[in-house]
């Protein structure tokens, strides 16, 4: 007897774009794509990081520099990745940043960012990706969450968490919304990842970030896997959640 599909099959061929990839999780979920057989899109604001990026990377690999924020840059960015690889089969928003501060003290300007990185750019990675999807006949949507979007893990973290709930919220939404179309949706909610993501943050505050994610982070590569996993499972299967804490949080 034959095994027809499983969720280490090759993407080979497959055609992903891939926000947030000029760093950490997605440019590591970039390369185990591609490792895996896939056409990649990369997407980020930096351009010559992406460049560089996509030029490591070889294969059918471009860059779509865009600011996840901007609705009709990411239109156009969608529809270039498309144009290049000739059609979409998967888009992974991974884009997003974190900027703790409490409610009472942070900074508004750090909570519209979170709000507009990690909760619209999401929602406009996925509008303009949509129609490419549905095209496809054979879709996939992953969003990136985190454990923060399962519960928030302390007071400094609540809009943080937020944001992330709601990428949670956006992705069930959408497997109502595309119950009658040909394209999954998978959420991956990681603990903490060893990344640049806590670089940006001044003071105190950014170095206890800094030193938890460096200390406790899991490799990007280990959440880039489980991307791999849900794009390759069975059709038949749609991954909803793949939570992942490192050992022993
Ligand atoms: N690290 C963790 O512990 C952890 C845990 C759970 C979930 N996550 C989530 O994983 C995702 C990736 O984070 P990371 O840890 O890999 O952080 P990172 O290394 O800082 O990467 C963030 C990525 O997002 C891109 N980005 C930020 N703002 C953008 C914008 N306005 N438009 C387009 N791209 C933008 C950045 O590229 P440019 O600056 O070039 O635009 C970069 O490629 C985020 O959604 C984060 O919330 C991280």
């Amino acid at each position: 007897m034959s095994r027809e599909h499983g969720p280490s099959e090759s993407l080979a061929g497959r055609r992903v774009l891939v926000t947030g990839a000029s760093s950490g999780i997605g440019e590591a979920i970039a390369l185990a794509v591609v490792a895996a057989g896939a056409h990649a899109a990369l997407l980020a604001r930096s351009a010559d990081r992406l460049r560089e990026v996509a030029g490591q990377l070889g294969g059918t690999t471009v860059a779509v520099p865009a600011d996840v924020t901007d609705v009709l840059a990411m239109r156009d960015a969608v529809d270039l990745a498309a144009e290049r690889l000739g059609g979409l089969d998967a888009v992974v928003a991974c884009a997003g940043v974190a900027r703790p501060g409490t409610v009472a003290e942070g900074d508004p300007a750090d909570f519209r960012l979170m709000v507009e990185v990690n909760v619209l750019g999401v929602v406009h990675t996925v509008q303009a990706a949509l129609p490419h999807l549905i095209a496809s006949g054979a879709g996939d949507i992953v969003t990136m969450s985190s454990m923060s979007g399962r519960r928030v893990p302390r007071g400094t973290m609540g809009v943080y968490s937020g944001t992330k709930f709601a990428v949670h919220a956006i992705s069930e939404g959408l497997r109502l919304e595309l119950e009658d179309e040909p394209v999954r949706v998978t959420t991956i909610a990681p603990g903490y990842v060893d990344t640049a993501i806590a670089d940006d943050v001044p003071g105190e505050r950014g170095k206890a970030f800094r030193d938890a994610v460096s200390s406790n982070g899991i490799r990007p590569s280990t959440v880039a896997d489980l991307v791999v996993t849900a794009l390759g499972a069975p059709r038949e299967a749609e991954l909803v959640e793949l939570a992942v804490l490192p050992t022993g949080e």
